[in-house]
């Protein structure tokens, strides 16, 4: 719903605001696209749901042969959004990616590490200043030994980011999952999962990351593609 962006969001969906010189979507298609991905589906909800189709249409300004929609019933969570996709993953290891996690680097070296991996999961971290706001994931030495979301009291300031790699099996998990407080499946309580199962693998991201969920991270957001665009690295 976007609630942290009000006004902003009051009429139209918080993915297709501006990041500078494009609408929020884009940055994480291009994410993708550049990491070499061809077969994205979309999941979005809300009102202005339609305005997806009329702004990206088949994908041939990504260089995407189509595109692939599907709606979101209510505020379910990432992990429900994702529940939607089961279908169109056709049991293959899927990419997932936020709308409105914009990075500065080729994601592609991560993607081409998680291919190489037998089997399980592999998300991003990055280290931040406001944890509490993300994901955390805790670490004893090398290994994550849980994710907390939106700590009160973070563990580390290791943020999970919004990129996520898993094997077919992410399905099962999502299915099995209850509503948190917040009345939403998590998807940190599905990357738990995959760590009881000791299938939780990672990177730490370099280059800038950051979400453009509330108004500083907006503003963060389109500053740093704006610095991007005019040649400095921030
Ligand atoms: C979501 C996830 C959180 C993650 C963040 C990254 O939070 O729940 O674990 O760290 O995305 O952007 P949200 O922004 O939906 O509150």
């Amino acid at each position: 719903m976007g609630s942290r962006l009000r006004p902003l969001t009051k009429i139209t969906n918080k993915h297709l605001l501006p990041i500078y010189d494009r609408p929020m979507i884009y940055y994480p298609i291009e994410t993708l696209c550049k990491a070499g991905i061809r077969d994205i589906m979309i999941v979005t909800g809300g009102n202005s749901a339609g305005d997806f189709l009329r702004l990206l249409g088949n994908g041939s300004e990504f260089g995407l042969k189509d595109i692939y929609y599907t709606y979101q019933e209510g505020e379910g969570g990432i992990a429900d959004a994702l529940k939607l996709c089961e279908h169109f993953a056709e049991g293959q290891r899927i990419v997932v990616i936020l709308g409105d996690n914009i990075v500065q680097d080729d994601i592609g070296p991560y993607v081409r590490k998680f291919e190489q991996q037998d089997s399980g999961a592999r998300i991003l971290l990055k280290q931040v200043d406001d944890p509490e706001r993300f994901g955390v994931a805790e670490l004893d030495g090398e290994r994550i030994v849980n994710i907390v979301e939106k700590p009160a009291t973070p563990k580390s300031r290791y943020a999970v980011t919004g990129i996520y790699m898993y094997d077919r099996r992410v399905f099962d998990f999502a299915r099995k999952l209850k509503p948190s407080d917040r009345g939403e499946l998590e998807i940190t309580d599905v990357n738990n999962q995959y760590i009881k199962e000791g299938d939780l693998h990672y990177d730490v991201l370099d280059g800038w990351w950051t979400d453009a969920g509330t108004f500083e991270s907006l503003y963060r957001a389109s500053s740093l593609v704006a610095g991007e665009n005019t040649g400095r690295r921030s």
